[in-house]
């Protein structure tokens, strides 16, 4: 297959047996903040280790850029900070994924699981870094920037969800213009009270499970199936914010 076919199969969903659903629904937990867990010395550690690959970066369209796990997820400093986190939340898992991300944009509503089904998804560590604010903005919060995890849940492949218009474009995910697969679902077509720009209908029939500050030392935890997105950081004076998500599964 070349690169184009396998990009443009990625486009289309493919729907996970029944029986992985019912799995990943019966093993559904609320999210888990664990508040200054992360030390400043381990903080300068994790940014140290984003700054030693960056020469391996992708700078995504979207916005960020990105450094994978598979370059650093041996590096024992790093291995060292994910075992205390696992051991904190008494799980044993393996990474299968994840980044760390430098953004000066927020991220719109989409989930963290795999197109590879053999993949069961378990938890989404969300681990803030930094935050840089404009230097001459002077009203800074702990409030400024926002992380959203949502009740719904989406565990077919990854998605990006853009209610109603299926002409956008997402340069991984799935672009889902079409909710009809996502679990959990409002039928009233609710909006939930989000501090975003994006459009409105997006977010039409979710509901926030949790709402998160991004506060650098807190670890954000909860199921990767979960729908999440950031707050329009921007609009509080930010203009960047650096953090590492890692997609784990049950060892
Ligand atoms: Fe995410």
């Amino acid at each position: 297959m070349t690169e184009l076919e396998i990009e443009s199969n990625r486009r289309d969903l493919i729907l996970r047996p029944q029986e992985q659903v019912d799995e990943l629904q019966r093993n559904l937990e609320d999210t888990i903040i664990l508040r200054d867990f992360i030390t400043d010395q381990e903080i300068d550690t994790l940014v140290s280790i984003y700054e030693k690959h960056l020469d391996k970066a992708n700078t995504k369209t979207t916005g960020p850029t990105t450094v994978i796990t598979r370059h650093f997820k041996e590096d024992p400093e790093f291995v060292e900070i994910f075992e205390r986190i696992s051991n904190k939340l008494e799980l044993s898992l393996d990474i299968w994924g994840g980044n760390f991300f430098d953004t000066g944009k927020p991220f719109a509503i989409h989930n963290d699981v795999d197109y590879r089904h053999d993949i069961m998804p378990a938890k989404c560590m969300v681990i803030p870094l930094t935050k840089t604010s404009q230097t001459d903005y002077v009203y800074v919060t702990e409030e400024d920037a926002k992380f959203y995890v949502f009740d719904q849940t989406m565990p077919h492949g990854p998605v990006k969800c853009f209610k109603g218009e299926p002409d956008r474009f997402s340069p991984y995910n799935t672009p889902l213009s079409d909710y009809k697969h996502i679990i959990g679902l409002h039928a009233d077509n609710r909006q939930p009270k989000l501090d975003v720009t994006f459009n409105r209908t997006w977010s039409e029939g979710l509901s926030v499970e949790r709402e998160c500050n991004w506060e650098p030392g807190d670890v954000i935890v909860f199921d990767c199936v979960r729908l999440h997105c950031s707050s329009d950081f921007t609009q509080h004076g930010m203009i960047r914010k650096l953090g590492l998500s890692l997609f784990t599964k049950h060892k």
